[in-house]
């Protein structure tokens, strides 16, 4: 039983829902604007629900559909760049909610090619540290750091979170991922976090602690490594195209998936989008839509699907896998 498969997935989503019309009563914007630029009609944003309380949500969700008692657990990873703190980690709050007793828990800083990163890294400890199982959660209450003055960035992004259980197999489950970054391109994505402001200090360095985003270069690097990534992935596996059921993308914006898929010279049918109704939600996009698609009915088993995801670092990552 040496391959590592999802077993369970859940979601959950805070129940306010703002739409581009509510935005446009705070920053010059429109919802005609909005929806050309982006295809986002809406997104979900907490009204105090910290990244931990929805992590846990999501999680109870794909334990009960995995069938795993959260006592069992044997490693927690939740990928973030919103977390409620820096120390406890998400993952180890959510270890407390949970009474996982037994995992090891990390948070990982991925942006949003968070969860995909995720997968891959509890495969690898599950195959070396002999785990059973393991929990891998993308979450973001992204809300908390959005300068919400700035309409070139509030309107792209919500809140939210999604789950998936992993377990040993016979059948095929994760087959290959592909997990690369260029720091370099890192300025045009930031978060700052803390001031460096000491009795030490030669010069006091206060940090902006909201979203900072260079739009343009971002959405050129998305559409070249969803290429890269996808085409990488798939090389010597004996899978072809036809073979994909579904290539579920980090959900930042229509005009990105429409381009990554003329480049890759795919229908745009392939793409599974929920990006109108959820928005960005970072880290928790790719999760988020995989839980719609399988309370959708539209995963089987034995079904073939490609994770592709991108972002802040700059990062990207792909993985294929068998559902
Ligand atoms: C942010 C994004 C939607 C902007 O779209 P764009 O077509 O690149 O638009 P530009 O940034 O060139 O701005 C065009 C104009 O619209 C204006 N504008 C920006 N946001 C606006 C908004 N919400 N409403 C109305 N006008 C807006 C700009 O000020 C600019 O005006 P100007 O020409 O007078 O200077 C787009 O670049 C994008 O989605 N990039 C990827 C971002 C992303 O996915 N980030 C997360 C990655 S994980």
């Amino acid at each position: 039983m040496s391959n590592i498969k999802i077993a369970g997935i859940g979601a959950y989503l805070p129940s306010l829902v703002v739409t581009n019309d509510r935005i446009s009563e705070f920053v010059e914007t429109s919802d005609e604007w909005i929806v050309q630029r982006t295809g986002m009609r809406e997104r979900r944003i907490s009204e105090g629900e910290n990244t931990s309380d929805i992590s846990t949500k999501a999680a109870k969700l794909a334990l009960e559909r995995a069938g795993i008692d959260a006592k069992d657990l044997e490693l927690i990873i939740v990928a973030t760049i919103s977390p409620d703190m820096f120390i406890p980690s998400v993952a180890c709050l959510v270890q407390s909610n949970l009474d996982a007793d037994k995992a090891a828990c990390f948070d990982i800083s991925v942006a949003c090619s968070g969860f995909v990163y995720g997968l891959e890294t509890a495969k690898a400890l599950m195959m070396s540290m002999n785990y059973k199982n393991a929990l891998v959660i993308g979450a973001e209450v992204l809300s908390k750091v959005t300068d919400w003055t700035d309409r070139s960035t509030c309107i792209l992004f919500g809140d939210g979170a999604g789950a998936a259980v992993l377990k040993r197999d016979q059948a095929p489950g994760i087959i290959k991922s592909y997990l690369r970054a260029d720091g370099k391109k890192g300025e045009a994505l930031t978060i700052g976090a803390t001031d460096f402001d000491t009795p030490f200090s030669k010069e006091k360095k206060l940090a902006k602690r909201t979203i900072d985003m260079n739009g343009r270069e971002i959405l050129r690097f998305a559409v070249s490594v969803i290429d890269e990534a996808v085409t990488e992935v798939m090389k010597d596996t004996n899978v072809s195209f036809d073979d994909i059921k579904y290539i579920v993308p980090h959900q930042a914006n229509y005009r990105i998936i429409k381009l990554a898929a003329e480049k890759l010279k795919l229908s745009e049918d392939k793409f599974y989008l929920n990006l109108e109704k959820v928005g960005n939600t970072s880290a928790a996009t790719v999760p988020i839509a995989l839980n719609e698609m399988y309370e959708k009915g539209l995963l089987n088993k034995g079904d073939k699907i490609i994770l592709v995801a991108f972002g802040g670092g700059l990062t990207y990552a792909a993985t294929l896998l068998e559902w």
